[in-house]
């Protein structure tokens, strides 16, 4: 009998074209919709491969009633949805989609840290609205980006690619990350420094830090107030690295300028919650990796892992040892 393969998200058939001339391949069939937890649980009981994304939680629950699963191929980098040590210790390869969303993320990092400072949303907003009565002064004044500081936290190969448009922007660059980066001090000029250095130095503080025990709450009421009244705060990484209490009420009480965030503590978020009603905050659905050709991308490295794994092979990409 052939292997077969869930995947919990509708992906283009061209995607997965390969995978259906090998294995047995079934799909959710939307898009936008979570697959459901009983049907992912009777779905993961027949499968030997599971093609997830990011917000599939895939829990040692679950991995207990895949009795023939072989590999959970994610299609992120980050992969704190899955319980991997339960992966590991049931023998299930766990994959993710590395360098291919570096750029990518890295673009979409910048672009919301500029639309914060320069209050480009609000802008577009104002204009489609027709309040735009003539010109003046301090019409929708933002921050500046140039030559400003900006403290990166989380110093990976997005955090680095981060560093790399920052430099273009004549900006100081700080980093703090587990390691020193000897190279992108040399190349770009990043300096290192502590976490409460950075925090309180610099304009724009940048979460690239992937969500662990260690960094769970790591943006809180303390760290908030140690910022620059005029910090701006990005996050492209993970929601759960921010309270985000903490984080409303430093925004609120203007202990902060501004916040820009492409993830959020709970995905997704309600429009009903608090940090939407704020007008120095710039929210977006996840769209980090979200352009075409990256999107792609990830899903063939997922197709890839797949393939190798279920005939025998080493995965491209592999969390687990
Ligand atoms: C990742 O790759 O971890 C992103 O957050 C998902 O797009």
């Amino acid at each position: 009998m052939k292997p077969s393969i869930y995947i919990t998200r509708k992906l283009p058939d061209v995607c997965i074209a390969e995978l259906k001339e090998t294995f047995n391949v079934k799909m959710w069939e939307s898009e936008e919709i979570a697959v459901p937890q009983d049907v992912l649980f009777s779905e993961v009981e027949k499968a030997d491969a599971l093609l997830t994304v990011v917000s599939d939680p895939v829990t040692d629950e679950l991995l207990s009633v895949g009795r023939n699963l072989k590999v959970v191929a994610n299609m992120a980098v980050g992969y704190d949805n899955i319980d991997v040590e339960a992966a590991t210790r049931r023998g299930i390869y766990v994959c993710n989609t590395p360098d291919v969303l570096t750029e990518t993320t890295a673009d979409l990092t910048f672009a919301l840290l500029l639309a914060t400072a320069r209050r480009v949303v609000e802008a577009d907003q104002f204009t489609k609205e027709g309040k735009w009565q003539s010109w003046s002064p301090f019409l929708l004044a933002g921050h500046d980006v140039h030559h400003k500081t900006i403290g990166i936290c989380g110093m990976g190969k997005i955090g680095e690619a981060v560093a790399r448009r920052a430099k273009g922007f004549g900006m100081e660059i700080l980093y703090h990350n587990r390691t020193r980066k000897p190279e992108a001090e040399k190349e770009i000029g990043a300096k290192y420094c502590s976490f409460d250095s950075l925090i309180g130095q610099s304009d724009f503080v940048v979460s690239m830090a992937p969500l662990t025990n260690e960094t769970r709450h790591m943006f809180n009421a303390e760290v908030f107030q140690k910022m620059k009244s005029t910090a701006i705060f990005i996050n492209t990484s993970r929601g759960a690295v921010a309270d985000e209490g903490a984080l409303y009420e430093a925004l609120e009480q203007k202990e902060i300028a501004g916040a820009g965030l492409d993830v959020f503590e709970v995905e997704p978020i309600t429009a009903d919650h608090p940090l939407l009603k704020l007008q120095n905050v710039t929210a977006l659905p996840h769209i980090g990796s979200s352009s075409i050709d990256t999107r792609m991308g990830m899903i063939h490295i997922c197709v890839e892992n797949i393939k190798r794994i279920l005939s025998g092979e080493r995965p491209k990409t592999l969390v687990n040892t």
